[in-house]
């Protein structure tokens, strides 16, 4: 039997060549045509007049807690949040427990998604100081983890000799959490005994972050290792990336783009995170590196605890924040408040991740590519709530804010995951795969 086609009619499209009013039509899990002909056979019309269509996010850095701690989350529900919020594909960390540090690990968590994850999914397969022969051989992933700097979870990766190995002898992808332990540490002692949640701020400072940046952009650059920096925070890290060579990309978070030192008042822990928060200063160096293309990606870093850990006296808080079903509707919003335009938007969170990442047709509307799609109505004024969070977690530091611009519709494969504030918990979303 044929499968059904549907044709999405009358929507504004965000093309690779500009934002065209053209139709879609899809076929089963793929993209068939972009402004076919009328003649073409339709099974079904969706109109989606007044509302524009993307790709699907692909959002690269998610922690979903599953296996080992899925009190705060597991792959079912961080899926489920990723639907609402037009996320159509996650790369997943491997500090869960255990960590994806073998490839044991590593099959068990596919095999996992495979049979929860409503959207499209990956993992890193994650550093340690002596599992190169993993990494080496791992192919059913995006690329390589490492955490040069600790943070929630142990997987620390320090030693200069181990670092140069891991990036002169593999060949996947790497990207990095950077944050300089000895900086960090010695922070920690001149601070220590500080239950001031605004100190976060000051033991994981700029320095932490620059010194950890540079390190890591040097090893990339001696290797010529294709290394992807996560959630710069700083203006010093912009300005020092303004020079990389073309195989080293960076991205930024929302928190880091929209918190900075003087939420902490108003939000305490809620927007405790490593990195930390910096200032407004670094907020608009952060735009700006977005807009010059210094900062090629937008992703979550989405970490969620429960309220009730996090409500816990500073240092004990855990760092960490959920953010995957509110990311677009954050970026929406700032495509209204003029921060930038909805074609950037598609650049930072569906085009650039599936290049740096080579996952295979996503994240552009292409014909021949997936029908990973999502329909937004850039007016359509919505209030944050903690009590509509799908995320277990069920909070969001931008509880009580109203954004305008909603994602609305969410297709995976062809099969609608979202659409009017309602889950279709029977999706099934697929493994990605890298062109390689
Ligand atoms: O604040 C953070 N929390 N930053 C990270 O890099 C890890 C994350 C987590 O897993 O909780």
């Amino acid at each position: 039997m044929a499968a059904k086609r549907t044709l999405i009619a009358g929507a504004h499209c965000v093309l690779p060549s500009g934002i065209q009013a053209v139709n879609v039509l899809i076929e089963g899990d793929r993209i068939v045509g972009i402004d076919p002909p009328s003649t073409a056979r339709v099974d079904e019309q969706v109109d989606a007049s007044g509302l524009h269509l993307l790709p699907g996010c692909i959002d690269d850095q998610v922690h979903f807690r599953d296996p080992g701690l899925e009190h705060k989350e597991d792959l079912r529900t961080g899926s489920m949040a990723c639907a609402k919020g037009g996320i159509t594909t996650f790369l997943e960390m491997p500090n869960t427990k255990p960590t994806t540090t073998t490839l044991e690990a590593l099959d068990n968590k596919l095999q996992s998604a495979s049979e929860k994850c409503v959207v499209n999914y990956g993992f890193y397969i994650g550093a340690t100081v002596d599992n190169l022969n993993v990494l080496k051989a791992a192919t059913r992933t995006p690329g390589i983890k490492i955490f040069i700097g600790s943070s929630t979870g142990n997987m620390l990766v320090d030693e200069q000799e181990v670092l140069e190995q891991i990036f002169a002898e593999t060949t996947l992808p790497i990207c990095a959490h950077c944050e300089d332990e000895t900086t960090v540490r010695a922070n920690q002692q001149r601070l220590a005994g500080t239950t001031d949640i605004t100190d976060h701020s000051r033991i994981r400072d700029h320095a932490a972050a620059i010194i950890a940046t540079k390190r890591s952009v040097d090893l990339a650059t001696r290797t010529k290792h294709p290394f992807h920096v996560l959630h710069v925070s700083t203006a010093e890290e912009v300005e020092f990336l303004r020079q990389r060579p073309a195989w080293v990309t960076a991205e930024a978070c929302p928190h880091h783009l929209l918190f900075n030192v003087e939420d902490y008042a108003r939000l305490g822990s809620q927007v405790q995170m490593n990195p930390s928060i910096k200032t407004a200063a670094d907020n608009e160096a952060l735009w700006q590196g977005l807009r010059d293309g210094v900062i090629e990606v937008i992703a979550t870093d989405h970490a969620p605890h429960t309220l009730e850990e996090k409500s816990q006296p500073y240092p004990k808080s855990p760092s960490g924040l959920p953010a995957v079903e509110n990311s677009l509707a954050l970026m929406l919003d700032a495509v209204n408040a003029g921060r930038c335009t909805l074609e950037q938007v598609v650049q930072w969170m569906c085009a650039a991740p599936a290049r740096i990442w080579h996952i295979e047709r996503k994240g552009q509307l292409v014909e021949g590519y997936d029908a990973d799609l999502v329909l937004v109505d850039l007016k359509r004024q919505h209030t944050v709530r903690n009590e509509d969070q799908l995320t277990k977690s069920r909070w969001s530091p931008w509880h009580g804010c109203t954004l305008t611009g909603l994602p609305v519709t969410t297709w995976v494969l062809g099969q609608i995951a979202w659409k009017d504030g309602q889950l279709n918990a029977d999706v099934r979303g697929r493994e990605a795969t890298y062109a390689r």
